[in-house]
C-alpha cells in the first residue's frame, strides 16, 4: 500500500468510528475493526486488492439499511460521499460501492448482483463475525434490541421466507441459527474463511446443544 493509501485508511477509521460511536453493539465500530482484521487474514493468502479490501471492509456497515429504515441506498450513498472527499480514484470508489451493495446476505434466494475477489473476501470477513461466540453475542443483543424472545419451542424456524419476510420476522432469536447462521458456512467464499467458519459452526452446534439441555432442566 502507498503513503496516500495508509492515510485515506487511517481517514477511514477515524470517519467510521465517528460515525457508528451510537451504533448498536453488534454493528459498532468493534464489530468493524473484527471485520478489517478478518478481511486482513483472508486476504493474506489471496491476491487482491488489499486497499479495496480495506475500504471495502470499513466501510461496509456505514448505514445498514436494517437502522435507517429498509433503505439500502444510504450505506452506499454515504461511503461514496465519504470517499469523494478523499484522493481515490472512481474505480476504486466503484468497486467500494459494489461490495457494500453486495455483500449482506438478505436472506431468501437472493443472488449477488456483482462478483470481485474483494468482495468475496469482505463478505467471508463479516460471515465469520455471525459466527462463534461472537456470533452467538452479537445475535441476542440484536435479538434483545428488536425486542425478541429467546426462544420459543412452539415457533419453528422458516427456512423458505422471501427476503421482505426476512427481514419484517419477529420469531425469537434461537430460530436466526437455523434461519442464517448454520447455513454460512457452506456459502463461504475463499479457502481460509471455510476453514474458520467451519471451527466456530461447531462451536455454536455445541452452545445449541447445550443451550436445549438447559432449557430442558437438563444439567
Ligand atoms: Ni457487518
Amino acid at each position: 500500500m502507498t503513503t496516500i493509501q495508509a492515510e485515506i485508511i487511517e481517514n477511514t477509521i477515524a470517519f467510521v468510528k465517528e460515525t457508528l460511536k451510537n451504533a448498536e453493539g453488534g454493528h459498532d465500530w468493534f464489530h468493524i475493526q473484527r471485520v478489517y482484521n478478518n478481511a486482513k487474514l483472508i486476504a493474506e493468502g489471496e491476491n487482491a486488492d488489499d486497499f479495496i479490501v480495506a475500504l471495502g471492509a470499513l466501510l461496509h456497515d456505514i448505514a445498514d439499511s436494517k437502522f435507517h429504515n429498509g433503505d439500502e441506498t444510504i450505506g452506499p450513498k454515504t461511503a461514496e460521499d465519504f470517499l469523494n472527499s478523499q484522493q481515490v480514484s472512481s474505480e476504486v470508489i466503484e468497486h467500494v460501492i459494489k461490495i457494500i451493495e453486495n455483500i449482506s446476505f438478505k436472506g431468501g434466494n437472493v443472488n449477488r448482483e456483482f462478483s470481485s475477489l474483494e468482495l468475496d473476501i469482505v463478505q467471508d470477513a463479516d460471515r465469520l463475525d455471525a459466527l462463534g461466540a461472537i456470533g452467538i453475542a452479537r445475535t441476542f443483543n440484536y435479538g434483545g434490541y428488536k425486542g425478541r424472545g429467546l426462544y420459543n419451542p412452539e415457533i419453528k424456524p422458516n427456512l423458505n421466507m422471501s427476503k421482505e419476510e426476512y427481514k419484517a420476522s419477529s420469531a425469537p432469536t434461537l430460530n436466526h441459527f437455523y434461519e442464517k447462521l448454520l447455513l454460512l458456512k457452506d456459502r463461504m467464499n475463499t479457502q481460509t474463511g471455510k476453514e474458520i467458519a467451519e471451527k466456530r459452526h461447531e462451536f455454536m452446534e455445541i452452545y445449541l446443544e447445550q443451550f436445549y439441555k438447559e432449557w430442558n432442566g437438563e444439567a
